[in-house]
């Protein structure tokens, strides 16, 4: 098997709060990009790694992952992005070379991935499943409700059972070929999804989960980045 990972960082971190688009901020003196590229090249299982780059940077991209001495031994390509999150994986995908049979797609946003967790989904794969999510039990309990405008009480319409649901993460590892095709027919029907694995469920394609990881958790929010500089630490420590 040749396996690639497809790091969609195209993204500005609007939830992050103004500054710089969120996989170049700095964690630990670093890019998160950066951990997050370093995350993936660790697995020995990645061959190569595809980089989607915000599209006014891609120069900017490839000379900051230049600077930052990674391994040699496996190729780094950087692409442009798009829009939303779902087209720059679809760029992603595109800069793949023809060997590559699978493929997990890891959020940049996500620097801290445990390189076991990364491991066992590419192992899943391998193993012979299309589709494979790291996910992780949920703390919260959920409701659903019937959203109304910012601020005002929302009707709840129901409690699905706590003990059923999963909070997925990623890396999300694929078929090549079914990844493919979910990305050709979802985005021709015009349909988004919030990730990968959710538009393959789509295609008919069984998907499953394996245990994620809490140090997995992606940063979005600036408590996230607080969190993420005490992991680092903890481990440099
Ligand atoms: N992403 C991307 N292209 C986009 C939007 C998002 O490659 N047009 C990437 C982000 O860079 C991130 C991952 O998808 O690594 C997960 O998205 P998210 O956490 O939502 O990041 P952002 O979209 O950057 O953050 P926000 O939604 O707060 O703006
Ligand atoms: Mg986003």
């Amino acid at each position: 098997h040749v396996v690639a990972a497809v790091i969609p960082a195209a993204g500005r971190g609007v939830r992050l709060g103004p500054g710089a688009p969120k996989a170049l901020r700095g964690l630990g003196g670093v890019p998160i990009l950066v951990h997050a590229v370093r995350a993936m090249l660790r697995a020995r299982a990645v061959g190569l790694v595809v980089v989607v780059a915000p599209a006014d940077d891609v120069a900017g991209v490839r000379s900051l992952l230049d600077s930052h001495g990674l391994p040699e031994s496996k190729e780094i390509r950087v692409v442009a992005g798009g829009e939303t999150r779902q087209e720059s994986v679809r760029l992603g995908l595109a800069a793949l070379p023809a060997e590559v049979d699978t493929v997990l797609v890891h959020d940049a946003a996500r620097p801290l991935v445990p390189v076991d967790t990364v491991e066992a989904v590419a192992a899943a794969v391998r193993a012979g499943a299309p589709a494979v999510v790291p996910a992780l039990p949920l703390a919260d309990t959920v409701k659903e409700v019937t959203p109304g405008p910012p601020g005002s009480p929302e009707p709840v319409v129901g409690t699905p059972e706590r003990a059923r649901l999963r909070a997925v993460q990623t890396p999300q590892g694929f078929r090549r070929d079914v990844l493919t095709e979910a990305h050709e027919k979802i985005a021709a029907e015009g349909e988004g999804a919030t990730d990968d694995a959710g538009m393959v469920e789509r295609l008919g394609v069984p998907v499953v989960v394996v245990p994620g990881h809490e140090e997995a958790f992606k940063v979005t929010r600036p408590l996230d980045l607080v969190l993420a500089e005490a992991v680092l630490a903890r481990r440099r420590a």
